[in-house]
């Protein structure tokens, strides 16, 4: 037992100072490991913007009353494309690539992206537009 105690602290602590440090980092990369499937994506589509603001700037623009949208009030409008799953439209418009920029400059200008089409500028702030972003992204 002697033995035991004084031979071997060493050896021990080393041995204990190692597992505790995989033990640790272990939980420390678990969920990043795990977040980084559906988190990191939603996250990077966010841009910066705020999903609930976003939700809050689609009823003040009464996007709705030309959209179908998912989650707010009284959206039920079929004079555009319905925005439920927008986030795995791959264009925007059939035209832009569908990324969080691209988002932004068609919710800014979607005039100047399809001349003439039924979907007017409404002057959007680039903060606004990246909110309002934020939200349809969530739209999976
Ligand atoms: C007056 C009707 C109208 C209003 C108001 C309107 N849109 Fe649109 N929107 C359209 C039409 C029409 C299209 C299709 C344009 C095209 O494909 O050329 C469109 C396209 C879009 C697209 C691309 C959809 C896709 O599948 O390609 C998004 C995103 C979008 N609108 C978001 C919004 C948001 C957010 C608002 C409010 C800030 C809004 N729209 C307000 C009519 C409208």
């Amino acid at each position: 037992m002697a033995g035991f105690v004084s031979a071997e602290p060493m050896q021990n602590s080393r041995l204990r100072g190692r597992l505790i440090f995989y033990v640790v980092s272990g939980f420390a990369v678990l969920p990043l490991a795990l977040g980084g499937c559906g988190q990191s994506s939603v996250q990077a589509n966010r841009n910066g913007g705020n999903p609930d603001a976003g939700v809050a700037l689609i009823q003040k623009f009464g996007c709705g009353t030309c959209h179908t949208i998912p989650g707010v009030a009284d959206a039920d409008g079929q004079v555009g494309p319905p925005l439920n799953a927008i986030a795995k439209r791959v264009y925007l418009a059939g035209k832009l690539r569908n990324t969080p920029d691209n988002m932004v400059r068609w919710l800014k200008d979607p005039q100047a992206i399809v001349p003439g089409n039924a979907m007017p500028n409404m002057g959007i702030s680039q903060h606004q537009a990246r909110d309002i972003a934020a939200y349809l992204y969530t739209l999976q």
